[in-house]
């Protein structure tokens, strides 16, 4: 997991039974973040490789490619990672590096998500989870929640409804992943059987028998 922040969402993983996965190791790029307590908390072992130390973007991301090939480390999770990655991740990671993003992807990409969505004026945003490629917030879409705009909503109110899916869809997914559910292909990806989020429907229905590959 690789979180700058407070880590709510870290918090959400950490809390979660991602068996048969589980969460060899948090990278904090910013000293102090919230999320050090959280995982040190739960348990888990924490590197704190601070981005200051680095002259480019691609050095920080080889020292970490370090950490996580020393580990053996088999899916990066960004739990709220305020860092654009690079190849020097992407290539020996391809396809298994996932985030979380506060919109309806592809809509409201990049910072402050939420208060684009509130300031277009649309009636239903969300969040997205996503396999990362080298744009910003491109990635193919793995899971997405809903979540409505209300007549008197305020920024905050939306920004609260919104983490709240975060923390419910981001484990479910990354169990997903870890249960080897991801299906690749030329239109993007999807979690083979879905996603069930409890309380929301079920997303990205399984296959009917008649559409199964044969
Ligand atoms: C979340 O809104 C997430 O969607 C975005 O960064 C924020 C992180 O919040 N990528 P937290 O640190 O998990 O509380």
């Amino acid at each position: 997991m690789l979180a700058s922040g407070s880590g709510t969402n870290l918090q959400a993983l950490l809390d979660a039974d991602l068996s048969p996965g589980r969460i060899e190791l948090v990278v904090v790029n910013v000293p102090g973040a919230g999320a050090i307590d959280r995982a040190e908390a739960a348990g888990v072992e924490v590197a704190v490789l601070d981005h200051k130390g680095f002259d480019s973007r691609a050095s920080f991301d080889e020292a970490l490619v370090r950490v996580l090939l020393d580990r053996n480390i088999q899916w990066v999770v960004l739990a709220g990672f305020m860092r654009i990655v690079t190849e020097a991740l992407l290539t020996p990671f391809r396809d298994r590096v996932v985030n979380i993003h506060p919109s309806l992807l592809p809509a409201f990409p990049g910072l402050h998500a939420q208060k684009q969505a509130f300031e277009a004026g649309v009636k239903l945003t969300g969040c997205t989870v996503h396999l990362v490629d080298a744009g910003m917030d491109t990635g193919p879409v793995l899971g997405q929640v809903a979540v409505p705009v209300l007549p008197d909503d305020d920024l905050g109110r939306l920004q609260g409804r919104i983490l709240r899916q975060e923390h419910r869809l981001f484990p479910a997914v990354v169990r997903a992943l870890c249960e080897g559910r991801l299906v690749r292909n030329e239109r993007g990806a999807h979690i083979q059987g879905g996603v069930q989020v409890p309380g929301v429907a079920l997303m990205n229905p399984p296959l009917l028998r008649s559409e199964a590959p044969k």
